[in-house]
């Protein structure tokens, strides 16, 4: 490698997040995806690598055997917030131990450690956003999870690691909420959607290229990144329908309507100032961020 290539490890290549990750990647930087199984997504995001995170061998060989890396940014991620209330051994060994492994292994190498974690770390009690300083304090199996990686990172990677907590992604690739709405408006009457639960949805476009900065620019710590204000699925929904103009009627509910197997957090909202601070630029409004994503989107799929 020369003194100046820098190649960057990103996991969950096939993921929504980690295939926006390497599509951004900053001139100069060759991202190295990686996901449970190579050669998925096809097109320019595609995993070049596949490994198994629940293998802590295969974990701690990747950062040696396919290095030498600049950094690594860990997105893959057990992500069924349902699911994991009855697989809490696997969210556990992928969210927790993985990041364990993976830490250990960058902080041998000396190479920074971008670990993606989540808002669902809190329990939602507040109502005003939350602060990196905030103690987390998760309500259901996958936020524990998650915890529980963020902390055994630490222990391991002090030096190497940022962790950048984010929530409610969408983005161009993967299933995601405004495109489950649209969905749903096209195949019925009217809608109901939760108004009781807040956060700040945030696009997958605002926020990779604010992970490299964090890989590139922030120092190890905790941060936050979401996009700008917060409002309810519901506000979420009505926006959605508003872009694209969709008239189908949607009506706010409360969550006891849509019982779910895991509990969420009912406010949720990041303060994302830090790293904000550290880029110059905090990320978009969510209702613009929404705009810039839907317009062009709808554009190609009445295209295609
Ligand atoms: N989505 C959200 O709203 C949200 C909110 C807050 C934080 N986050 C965090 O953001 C990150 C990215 O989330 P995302 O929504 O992009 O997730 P995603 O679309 O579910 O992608 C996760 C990726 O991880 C891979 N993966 C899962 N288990 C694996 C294993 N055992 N070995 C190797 N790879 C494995 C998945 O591969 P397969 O597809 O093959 O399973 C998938 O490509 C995660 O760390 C998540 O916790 C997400």
């Amino acid at each position: 490698m020369s003194a100046k290539e820098r190649r960057v490890l990103v996991t969950g290549a096939a993921g929504m997040l980690g295939s926006q990750l390497c599509l951004d990647a900053p001139s100069g930087v060759s991202a190295v995806g990686t996901d449970l199984i190579a050669g998925r997504p096809e097109g320019p995001a595609v995993a070049a690598v596949g490994f198994d995170l629940t293998d802590p061998a295969a974990v701690e060989r990747l950062v040696g055997e396919h290095g030498p890396f600049t950094g690594v940014i860990h997105s893959a991620a057990y992500t069924a917030v349902d699911k994991a209330e009855e697989e809490r051994e696997l969210a556990f060994r992928v969210n927790a131990e993985a990041p364990r492994v993976l830490a250990r292994a960058c902080a041998a190498a000396d190479i920074p450690l971008v670990l993606v974690s989540t808002d669902f770390v809190f329990d939602g009690s507040k109502r005003s956003p939350y602060l990196t300083t905030d103690e987390p304090s998760p309500v259901g199996v996958y936020g524990e999870s998650k915890r529980a990686g963020e902390l055994a990172a630490l222990e391991e990677a002090p030096g190497q690691l940022r962790i950048v907590r984010t929530q409610w992604l969408y983005g161009p690739r993967g299933n995601h909420f405004p495109g489950t709405i649209l969905r749903l408006a096209a195949e019925r009457d009217r809608l109901k959607v939760v108004s009781d639960q807040v956060g700040s949805p945030t696009t997958t476009l605002e926020l990779a290229p604010a992970l490299w900065d964090a890989l590139d620019r922030a120092p190890a710590g905790l941060y936050h990144a979401a996009c700008e204000g917060e409002c309810s699925w519901y506000d979420l929904a009505r926006a959605t329908l508003d872009i694209a103009g969709v008239e189908t009627p949607v009506e706010p509910c409360g969550t006891e309507e849509f019982p779910r197997p895991a509990p969420r957090p009912t406010y949720s909202a990041l303060d994302s100032s830090v790293l904000g601070d550290i880029r110059g630029r905090r990320l978009k409004p969510w209702r613009e961020a929404l705009e810039s994503f839907l317009v062009p989107e709808l554009a190609r799929t009445s295209r295609s």
